[in-house]
């Protein structure tokens, strides 16, 4: 059976990490067929529309979807394509790599963020002149539906430590519900688990960083903290994520369009080839998934590497090098 891929690459340098991560998986001879659809500023510009209609429907019909980044209409163009794949669940490991200089070598995490609901829920108000408020959404629904995909994610992919991260010591009703699902979902599954309120959270991962596995996190926390882990492990240009919903999963890396490099071809093609491995392994090809990581993680320990890893290699001479090692 072919699967077919809807590919988005965007703007900036999307335009160049997306092609590449598509090279690689061209490489592998599985039975995938790419289809291509526009999306960003280029799209605004062009169609009138950040995510014209013929991009939706290439997304909801495709078996998956890789994505690489917008500019300034990001937000009108991630948020309806993660709803398009009904995604609830957004996966973004945070691995250190040999070779690359991170200042926490031994960081192995992954960050498990509700997709949906929290303070992104888009409940936003004037009130008065001088006053807005916000409405924060948790569901026990969707707090199930994370915690159950965070505990199978990290039996399945061997980490021993799960944490629930949240604030119910403050936001007692919304937190409240979050932390009560999920450690039901816990106990349910007699697995182990330890809950830590956010703030204290964000200290010790950075102080300790190679304690922790999957980190189950309610919406806004799990942005925040993925990107501190980010600035852990070497930046940028090396963390991948998912959007996985129950029929349909989008990846794409964790980085923009990067308009201060964009057009150079130097940018790191590694997050959105990590992002494709990804991919993979939703489809369930395991071993082609574990092939592009090893590849991956050769050439970050050997080079050739981007400028933004302090080499001077081009984003094709990387791309050429990842091939090479498959
Ligand atoms: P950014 O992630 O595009 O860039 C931040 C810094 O990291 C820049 O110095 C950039 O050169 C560097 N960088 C990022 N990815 C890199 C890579 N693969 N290789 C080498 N260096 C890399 O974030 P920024 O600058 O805050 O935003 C730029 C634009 O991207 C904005 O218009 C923003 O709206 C959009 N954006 C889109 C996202 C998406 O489509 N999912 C996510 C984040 C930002
Ligand atoms: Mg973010």
């Amino acid at each position: 059976m072919t699967h077919e891929i809807a590919v988005v690459p965007g703007d900036g340098i999307g335009t160049e990490v997306t092609p590449a991560a598509v090279e690689v998986l061209a490489a592998l001879d599985l039975p995938l067929e790419f289809v291509s659809g526009e999306a960003g500023d280029g799209a605004a510009a062009e169609y009138g529309d950040p995510l014209p209609e013929e991009t939706r429907e290439l997304v909801a019909e495709a078996d998956a979807t890789l994505f690489g980044a917008a500019g300034e209409t990001a937000a009108d163009v991630i948020l309806p394509l993660r709803s398009i794949v009904g995604s609830y669940a957004n996966v973004r490991p945070a691995r250190a790599y040999p070779g690359v200089d991170a200042l926490a070598p031994e960081t192995d995490l992954v960050f498990v963020r509700e997709n949906t609901e929290g303070v992104y829920a888009g409940l936003e108000q004037e009130v008065v002149d001088g006053v807005r408020t916000l409405t924060r959404v948790v569901t026990e629904d969707a707090s199930e539906q994370i915690a159950e995909f965070g505990f199978q994610y990290a039996k399945r992919n061997g980490y021993d430590r799960v944490t629930i991260a949240h604030k119910a010591n403050v936001m007692r009703q919304t937190d409240g519900l979050f932390l009560d699902t999920a450690e039901r979902v816990g106990q349910d599954r007699g697995a182990d688990y330890d809950t830590m309120l956010m703030d204290a959270l964000a200290t010790d991962i950075v102080m300790h960083p190679d304690s922790y596995g999957v980190v189950i996190c309610p919406n806004l926390a799990g942005d925040v903290l993925s990107d501190l882990a980010a600035g852990l492990v070497g930046g940028l240009g090396l963390l991948p994520s998912a959007n996985v919903g129950d029929e349909n999963a989008l990846f794409e890396p964790v980085h923009g369009s990067a308009p201060d490099i964009a057009g150079e071809g130097v940018a790191n093609p590694a997050a959105t080839v990590l992002s494709a491995a990804m991919l993979l392994d939703y489809l369930e090809y395991g071993e082609a998934a574990d092939r592009v990581r090893d590849a991956v993680e050769g050439v970050l320990a050997d080079g050739p590497r981007t400028p933004d890893l302090g080499g001077d290699a081009s984003t094709a001479d990387v791309t050429d090098a990842i091939i090479d090692r498959l």
